[in-house]
């Protein structure tokens, strides 16, 4: 029995949108996930798959998508990713009913790992536009954007407050936490998310969000006051789900 995560399948069985073009790990990268998780991933094993999931924008467009993540073995997890549009906050408890037994989706509830809570929400975290200098340097930063950025991070941080408080009322005392967005940008040492995962003494905080070898050390990699902070951002993974706990 054995904790998996895996993010940012960017699936599109339906919906127009080639991956190719974002490089070639992502050539024929179903392939790759349907083979890397078959390999890795037992039946009685968990895989959170930490969001952007599907390309679809209504549930209709995403149905071979979610299938597909159906497909694969053990209890799926689902958090919700930015690209998520078939997934309407309030309607969380709508999808966990009709996927029942096939797809879990994490959303202020918890899933259950042995005897840890997996909480979660989507996290957020402002991304720019930066400016910078002729080095490369950070000198200045699209205000405004920062200030609704704080919004959000706020209207996350009260989601991921409610994950956390149902698992511990439940009596969970363990947890993994899981986001989307990374715990931090790239101006951060420290966030809410940070905060909160040392409160509760997370045993792990797992991520994904960033593509490409220039985004993928924007946040935290490794141990960081005490906690393991990862990134499983498929092409970052090549798509082989990443142990988080065995
Ligand atoms: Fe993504
Ligand atoms: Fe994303």
């Amino acid at each position: 029995m054995a904790l998996y995560a895996l993010g940012d399948l960017h699936l599109s069985f339906q919906a127009d949108k080639p991956m190719d073009a974002f490089g070639r790990v992502w050539k024929h990268h179903e392939r790759k996930i349907e083979k890397y998780v078959n390999r890795t991933v037992s039946p009685r094993d968990t895989l959170v798959l930490t969001g952007d999931h599907s390309w679809g924008r209504k549930l209709p467009e995403c149905r071979e998508d979610l299938a597909f993540i159906e497909g694969l073995p053990g209890n799926k997890i689902l958090l919700r990713g930015n690209h998520d549009m078939f997934w309407d906050v309030k309607k969380t408890s709508r999808l966990n009913e009709e996927f029942k037994g096939r797809l879990f989706f994490l959303q202020n509830n918890f899933a259950v790992y042995k005897d840890y809570a997996l909480v979660g929400t989507k996290g957020y975290t402002f991304e720019g536009p930066f400016y910078l200098d002729r080095l490369g340097r950070i000198v200045g930063w699209d205000e405004e954007k920062e200030e609704q950025a704080k919004k959000l991070v706020l209207r996350e941080m009260e989601r991921l407050r409610e994950s956390f408080r149902l698992a511990e009322e439940a009596g969970y005392r363990k947890f993994v936490m899981f986001l989307h967005y990374p715990p931090t940008n790239i101006l951060e040492k420290t966030s809410p998310f940070t905060e909160i995962a040392e409160e509760y003494h997370a045993a792990a905080v797992v991520y994904s969000h960033c593509h490409g070898e220039s985004r993928f050390g924007d946040s935290i990699r490794g141990t960081y006051r005490g906690i393991p902070y990862m990134l499983v951002s498929g092409d970052y993974l090549n798509f082989r789900p990443a142990l988080v706990l065995p």
